[in-house]
């Protein structure tokens, strides 16, 4: 006999919902890349025969996706007509999709593998992998989203001549400098063959190609180049997490003073690990970070650490702004003390 979903109990129903968000997760990720979530915000509606048509789309598949998204609320989906509309979660899904695309296409290795990762005697048969190149596009949308504001708005008064960006990802900031000051130079710097890939074809559809370098490099083992002699301002989004544990942290952060001597200021902005929050009560993105970060052993220090940290280091805060979203955020303006 069939069970109809209100013939569910609370318990499976719940069960249930957790069972599709997981479904829905992957599924957002699929609209957004395949244009999905563009064309619904554009037209507000989506028929989709005509879009799998017009974009050379698998109709099945489409139509899996938004059914995924419908069973969130995403979207309303008639199965019938195929035709779908933006639902009561459409907007704030699109605010997050970078998330996302971060969970389920950046870090889907590395979820997918948490049954071996768990067991700690196989975690050397194989590592921990992570897709850079998916990392790079997700964090573009998020900084643009939620880190930039903030950025523009601590930098407006400062002159800037040449700017690094420690763990530059898709090269969007330094493209998105590069716009706003006409004379700016820029070093995007990242350790990831796949990021510099992405860095390149942003500086080359942008034509900054004479104004920005990019440097595969390692933020925490650099030595003095050419390339960073000029530098006097130093960005780093998302990656400073890296620069720990502690001592490291202070190393890495007394490097840069000798690696970029002309230096005078350090925008540093970044996710801290959450602190007095019930589990049930965690917001976006704040489990995926810590999950993921966890799993790569990778140390992640709270606000107050830090602020503690920074207290001591050859960095002195000048100015900063606190982020809501993601939770548990900060972007700070340093000077050399
Ligand atoms: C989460 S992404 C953030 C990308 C970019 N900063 C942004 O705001 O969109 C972190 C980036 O730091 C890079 N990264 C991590 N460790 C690094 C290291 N030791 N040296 C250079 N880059 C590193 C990664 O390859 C990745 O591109």
């Amino acid at each position: 006999m069939t069970v109809l979903p209100d013939a569910l109990s609370a318990d499976e129903r719940y069960c249930a919902d957790t069972f599709n968000g997981a479904v829905a997760s992957a599924a957002l990720s699929a609209a957004w890349e395949a244009g999905l979530l563009d064309e619904l915000e554009r037209a507000r509606f989506l028929d989709a025969h005509a879009f799998a048509a017009g974009n050379a789309a698998h109709l099945n598949t489409l139509n899996a996706v938004l059914l995924a998204l419908a069973s969130r609320d995403i979207v309303a989906f008639d199965r019938e007509k195929m035709h779908a509309t933006p639902g009561p979660g459409f907007e704030e899904a699109l605010r997050a999709r970078g998330f996302f695309y971060w969970l389920t296409a950046g870090c889907a290795e590395l979820f997918a593998g948490l049954p071996r990762l768990v067991r700690d005697p196989q975690r050397a048969q194989g590592g921990v992998r992570r897709d850079a190149r998916a990392i790079s596009i997700a964090c573009r949308t998020i900084a643009r989203s939620f880190f930039d504001p903030p950025f523009l708005d601590l930098i407006a008064q400062a002159p800037i001549g040449v700017v690094a960006d420690l763990g530059c990802g898709s090269g969007d900031r330094i493209v998105m400098l590069a716009g706003h000051r006409p004379g700016l130079r820029a070093v995007g710097v990242d350790i990831a063959a796949d990021a510099i890939a992405v860095a390149t074809e942003a500086v080359e559809q942008a034509g900054y190609g004479d104004r920005i370098t990019l440097v595969r490099d390692d933020v925490l083992a650099l030595a003095a180049k050419p390339e960073y002699e000029h530098v006097d301002t130093l960005t780093c989004f998302l990656m400073g997490h890296d620069f720990w544990p502690r001592e490291n942290c202070l190393k890495t952060l007394r490097r840069l003073r000798e690696v970029f001597p002309n230096a005078r200021n350090l925008i540093l902005g970044d996710t801290c690990r959450s602190t007095g929050v019930p589990a049930t009560g965690l917001p976006m993105f704040t489990l995926g970070f810590e999950t993921a970060h966890a799993v790569m052993d990778t140390y992640l220090p709270t606000l107050a650490e830090w602020d503690a940290l920074l207290e001591e280091s050859d960095w002195e805060v000048v100015d900063r702004r606190m982020v809501d979203f993601p939770a548990f955020s900060f972007v700070y303006r340093l000077a050399p003390r």
